[in-house]
């Protein structure tokens, strides 16, 4: 299907269509699974035509084919971007796109609330090739303009923050950046693009770490990177290959076929999600609710403005319990299983101090912080599990 025709759909008709073209395929409405090394060519003129276009058609399998083609063109659709780039993980999508646009000597604005992983490359590798970071307060919005130096080349967002949902004011923070010439980089996972329009908030590059939901079902590891312009698709695109990094066609089939319900299951992870931060904010074990659709998230007026709504992370911050009492809470539960990652069918929950890696900021809370993400599971059920937890962590089970 062309591009202009499915430019009129609505966002969930395109989300299950973008990407897709039967008639290539037999009719089959999902594309196959393209494994592919080794891609031949009839003729020398075939081959040299293939490798002056080896980005845009089948021509080695670490460039892409058919299947992880459809993938990225609905990504770039999905996220209202030019064009998408397939790379092995959510981590590398944060790390190729930082590479591609930052040079020894240059020196990088990174939120304090960003992925852990993120902060782990800027303070390592990006350190090691002569790169400086700069840490800066999330809730910083235009302020962020006395942080900049004439060698700043990338301000990096993450909004909401991981673990700690502050919302940023990405629009403030763009406009000071293009005056001085720097690209805005966003990890966008937790909208899942669905929720938060980056193009329309100023934003040059998005992030999505594909593994979570869009594949959705806790069994694939991917990340896309999504471009504003062709100028900087190309360039990512170039270094990318310039890297060696390759993605599995299975993995990107298998993404694909997440996709397609993307819309649906959101709607599910949101409402429960939103049920469960309801329930807990009546709880007495709780001081605060970190869920972006509430009064009590750093940045929930800016949530309002620039978002449509929320997916199924969220954090709570206990009172003042032990880690003992945590722990008896988190060792007993039915259906909150603890474990990385985030954005599949099931629910999880897991602990975190964020105090251990801010360093432009200071994380104060009077207990710990759980994250939780609400899975596709009955509600009900989930509530009766987490009462049960609670009864332990105070001691009534
Ligand atoms: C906000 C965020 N960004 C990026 C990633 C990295 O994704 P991946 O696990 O695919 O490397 C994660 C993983 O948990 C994440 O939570």
């Amino acid at each position: 299907m062309s591009k202009d025709k499915y430019s009129s759909f609505r966002p969930d008709t395109r989300i299950v269509h973008t990407g897709g073209d039967p008639k290539a395929f037999k009719g089959v409405v999902n594309p196959p699974v393209y494994r592919a090394s080794t891609v031949i060519f009839p003729t020398v003129q075939d081959m040299n035509e293939a490798t002056k276009n080896r980005f845009d058609t089948t021509f080695y399998g670490v460039h892409g084919t058919p299947t992880s083609f459809a993938l990225e063109d609905a990504m770039a659709d999905l996220e209202g971007g030019y064009r998408a780039i397939s790379v092995s993980s959510g981590l590398a999508a944060i790390t190729t796109a930082l590479i591609s646009f930052l040079n020894a000597g240059d020196h990088l604005l990174m939120v304090d609330s960003a992925y852990g992983p993120a902060r782990n490359f800027c303070n390592t590798t990006l350190k090691r090739f002569g790169v400086e970071t700069t840490y800066y307060d999330p809730m910083i919005g235009s302020g962020i303009s006395d942080l900049i130096r004439p060698e700043t080349k990338v301000i990096f967002t993450e909004s909401p923050g991981s673990y700690t949902f502050e919302i940023q004011d990405i629009p403030a923070i763009a406009e000071v950046a293009h005056q001085n010439d720097i690209k805005v980089m966003i990890d966008n996972t937790w909208s899942a693009g669905y929720f938060f329009k980056p193009f329309e908030h100023g934003v040059d590059i998005s992030i999505q770490a594909t593994t979570k939901y869009q594949a959705g079902h806790a069994d694939v590891i991917l990340g896309h990177i999504i471009t504003k312009t062709e100028e900087d698709w190309h360039k990512i695109k170039v270094d990318t290959a310039t890297l060696g990094q390759a993605v599995s066609p299975d993995v990107s089939y298998l993404c694909l076929r997440g996709l397609r319900t993307l819309s649906v299951r959101l709607e599910q992870h949101q409402e429960s999600a939103l049920a469960l931060a309801h329930w807990l904010q009546e709880r007495p074990e709780f001081e605060t609710i970190l869920h972006p659709a509430f009064a009590s998230c750093p940045g929930h007026e800016i949530w309002l403005r620039d978002f449509t709504g929320s997916s199924g992370l969220f954090s709570v911050v206990l009172k003042d319990y032990t880690t003992e009492q945590v722990n008896a809470m988190l060792d007993g539960m039915d259906y909150f299983a603890m474990g990385f990652s985030w954005g599949g069918f099931e629910s999880l929950m897991v602990a975190s101090d964020p105090a251990k890696i801010r360093s432009a900021t200071t994380w104060e809370a009077a207990g710990p912080l759980l994250r939780i993400h609400a899975g596709q599971e009955d509600v009900e059920d989930l509530i009766a599990d987490l009462e049960r937890g609670l009864n332990r962590l105070t001691g009534k089970a």
